[in-house]
Formats: structure tokens, C-alpha cells, sequence
């Protein structure tokens, strides 16, 4: 695991968006796995940058979004597929088409998320995927005790979850208690992955799935198991972790380390 620690959450959007954006030129039809939440909102505004300045090219790319609240339609202000209009899509050249945001108000949940898999298949499976984190360790959805060799599904929401999300809604109460969303072992699939968190509640959580024992109470600890997985933190995240000398020391020894193990 390669572990980033910037100065902000603008150098960390900054340098997130630098990895998409090369990983874009490097594979023009990309299959692209995406987040959503406040944490990669400065990540699509950078990229939304450099897809204007430097006319990074999205048309042949695809897309698949990790989750999305059972109930919601596509159109619901609340909804990831609203989101990711907003933050992303409508901004720049990406083809609709090849946009896959799961369908929240799908009449056969079951069903759907079988298609769903599949056609992640169909595109040859994800290239990059990125990642946020629940401040219980959750990634996508995949709540604390989710398999790490689960599937997309639908999943009921911890408390914790229901209410840090309920800042988007009116109240508790109207957020979804259920989610569509990705598996572990789907996201493990995934050739590379970049996991970005910002802000001092985080600083718990990134300290134990980094650092701490591999368990299904932090899905996001799963990722110690995968063996391309960037994270990318601001220094208020990276707090708590105990080996910040040894990640930073990698960081700025970037082009020995590449020459030494070739990545
Ligand atoms: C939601 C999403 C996750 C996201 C998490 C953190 O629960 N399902 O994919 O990583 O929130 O959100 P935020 O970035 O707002 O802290």
C-alpha cells in the first residue's frame, strides 16, 4: 500500500486527480469506478480543470458508480446519480452511455445487481477504482461485518452511516436504511485502487484499516490484501498512523523507489 500524506484537502484533490488523469492517458477507454460523499468533490473539480486546460478526454471512458440508496430514482436530488451529474458528469465529455450509476428505485433489487456485475464484466472489469471511507470503516456501503467476498447487493445501513449522512437530508429519518452497493470482493477486483480521506474524523478509522489487523469490522482494511492500492491523505487524516516518517520518506524517494521496485 502506498500511503500519500499532503499538506490539504486541495493538494490532496490536487494529487488524486494527477493519478486518475494519468492513468486516463495511459488507457483511453478506461473503466473508471467512482465515489461519491464530500471527499472526492475537489478531486472531480481537478479533474473537471484539467479535463478544460488540458483537454483531458473522458469520451471513450466507462463508468461505474460503487453504491446508491435503495428508493431513490436517478433524478432525486438525494440520490449518488444526482451527485455525480452535478460534480462530474454534466461537466465534462464523458458519454452517458457508458455511465453506470446503480438504479435505486429498481423494482428487482436481486436481479439488478446480478446485471449490474455483469456489466462491469462486460467492460473487462475496473481499471481504477476510487474509494472513500465511512468513519466506520466502510467502503462503497460494505458496512462493518460485510464479506469480504461479497458481491453487489443491498445492504441495511449502520447508525453511525444514517447519520452522517443525514446532513444531505432534511432529517434521520428520511435517509434510505438500504443501499445498492458493490461488494468487497468486487472492489478487490478492481487493477488498481486509490482511497482518498481528508479531515480529523477520518483520522481513526485511516490509522486502523492502514496500520491495524485485516477484519471484516473495517472493510476497508480488505485493501491490505490487494497489491496496487494507493491511498491518498491529508495531513489531518494522517494523524494517527505511526509510520508517517517511513511514508513520507517514500514520497519524496518516488523515482529511486520506481527504479528499485518498478512501479
Ligand atoms: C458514503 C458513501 C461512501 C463514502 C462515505 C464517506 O457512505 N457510500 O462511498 O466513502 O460516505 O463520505 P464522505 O466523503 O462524505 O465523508
Amino acid at each position: 500500500m502506498e500511503v500519500i500524506i499532503t499538506s490539504s484537502y486541495e493538494e490532496m484533490s490536487r494529487v488524486s486527480a494527477k493519478i486518475i488523469a494519468s492513468e486516463i492517458r495511459k488507457k483511453h477507454d478506461l473503466t473508471l469506478g467512482l465515489a461519491t460523499g464530500d471527499t472526492p468533490i475537489g478531486t472531480y473539480e481537478e479533474l473537471v480543470k484539467i479535463h478544460q486546460e488540458e483537454g483531458l478526454d473522458f469520451s471513450k471512458i466507462k463508468s461505474f458508480n460503487l453504491d446508491e440508496y435503495v428508493g431513490l430514482a436517478p433524478l432525486h436530488k438525494n440520490s449518488y446519480n444526482y451527485f455525480m451529474r452535478e460534480n462530474l458528469f454534466n461537466k465534462i465529455n464523458i458519454n452517458i452511455a457508458n455511465v453506470y450509476v446503480p438504479q435505486g428505485n429498481t423494482e428487482d433489487p436481486e436481479e439488478y445487481c446480478k446485471w449490474y456485475e455483469k456489466q462491469i464484466e462486460n467492460c473487462g472489469g475496473i481499471d481504477l477504482q476510487v474509494l472513500g471511507i465511512g468513519r466506520d470503516g466502510h467502503i462503497a456501503f460494505n458496512e462493518p461485518g460485510s464479506s469480504f467476498a461479497s458481491r453487489t447487493r443491498v445492504k441495511a445501513l449502520h447508525k453511525q452511516t444514517l447519520e452522517d449522512n443525514s446532513r444531505f437530508f432534511s432529517s434521520i429519518d428520511d435517509v434510505p436504511r438500504f443501499a445498492i452497493t458493490m461488494g468487497i470482493g468486487t472492489i478487490l477486483e478492481a487493477r488498481r485502487i486509490l482511497l482518498i480521506a481528508n479531515g480529523e474524523r477520518k483520522a481513526d478509522v485511516v490509522a486502523a484499516f492502514i496500520e491495524g489487523p485485516v477484519t471484516s469490522q473495517i472493510t476497508a482494511s480488505a485493501l491490505q490484501l490487494h497489491t496496487d492500492v494507493t491511498v491518498v491523505l491529508d495531513n489531518e487524516a494522517a494523524s494517527k498512523l505511526a509510520r508517517t516518517e517511513y511514508y513520507n520518506w517514500v514520497r519524496d524517494h518516488k523515482h529511486l523507489v520506481q527504479k528499485m521496485v518498478g512501479r
